[in-house]
């Protein structure tokens, strides 16, 4: 039996969730030729690692930190990997690059019902993570506020990616009717979980948080004692791989499958 491989690349990669996910949703379809792993390469090897890995059979790879713009140049980036500025997603078939963050949040903020067509959504942060957000709420119709740190990379992030989007202060962004939040800096990951990049939230807004570890945020916790929504990131993570999984394979995958598969390996973790 031919096996189909996939995996993904990073470095470290141990605690990647991406592999327990696609190889769920692998069995749970009886996709028995197909196997994912996760690959260790280190980034003064990118080149070699991307050769050796399509010259010995594999279909695709997820490409995650520090690689994911150090990919591009040996690649054929697509338009969404180009305007993002990295490359999550190679097909070796055809040496193509796509980005799947992007589909991953817009779906899963669908997904919990979060229309933002026409809405004001506020973007904290302005790095990779952020560039992909401003990417799929502006082309989705959304009015864009960015919130960052440091504004003028706020500024340089919303010219490369050729959107339209402001840049305010927290305050400013909740004054001008932002109810969306959409949280895209590291503050507040594992293990600094008791950080936040908020003082303070208005009541009633409503927040995706991209960190699914924890699973609630301090933030998410500021959201919900002001009697707003909160929603953690794990769906994004999932959703982006259920889009990379259908590239290589044909077959939308069981997003109800991978992302109990990546909850249980998190529960195991804490
Ligand atoms: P990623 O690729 O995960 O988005 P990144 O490119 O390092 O990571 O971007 C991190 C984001 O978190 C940035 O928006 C950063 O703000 P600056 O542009 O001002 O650096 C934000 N960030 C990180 N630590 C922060 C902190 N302690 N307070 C506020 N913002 C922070």
């Amino acid at each position: 039996m031919t096996i189909h491989k996939v995996g993904v690349i990073g470095f470290p990669i141990d605690h990647s969730l991406s592999p327990v996910m696609h190889n769920a949703a692998f069995a749970a379809l009886g996709m028995t030729d197909w196997l994912y792993d996760k690959i260790a390469l280190m980034p003064d090897i990118v080149k070699i690692g991307l050769r050796e890995l399509r010259d010995h059979g594999y279909i695709g790879v997820n490409v995650t930190i520090p690689h994911k713009q150090a990919v591009m140049p040996f690649v054929k980036p697509d338009a969404i990997a180009r305007a993002v500025g990295a490359v999550n997603t190679i097909d070796f078939r055809k040496n193509t690059g796509t980005n799947t963050d992007v589909i991953g949040l817009m779906d899963d903020l669908a997904a919990h019902d979060v229309m933002v067509s026409g809405e004001t959504v506020i973007v904290l942060g302005a790095g990779g993570a952020a560039r992909a957000a401003v990417y799929g709420l502006a082309n989705a119709g959304a009015q864009v506020i960015v919130v960052n740190r440091t504004a003028d990379k706020a500024r340089e992030m919303i010219e490369s990616l050729g959107v339209k989007a402001e840049i305010m202060s927290a305050d400013q962004a909740f004054d001008a009717g932002g109810r969306i939040v959409i949280h895209c800096t590291s503050v507040g990951m594992h293990p600094k979980a008791d950080e936040s990049p908020l003082e303070a939230v208005p009541q009633g807004i409503t927040l995706y948080d991209m960190i699914y570890r924890p699973a609630k945020t301090r933030l998410m916790g500021q959201v919900e004692a002001a009697g707003g929504r909160s929603i953690g990131g794990l769906g994004m993570l999932v959703r982006q791989g259920a889009a990379a999984f259908k590239l290589w394979t044909g077959v939308y995958p069981p997003v109800d499958v991978m992302l109990q598969a990546a909850h249980e390996t998190l529960e195991k973790r804490i």
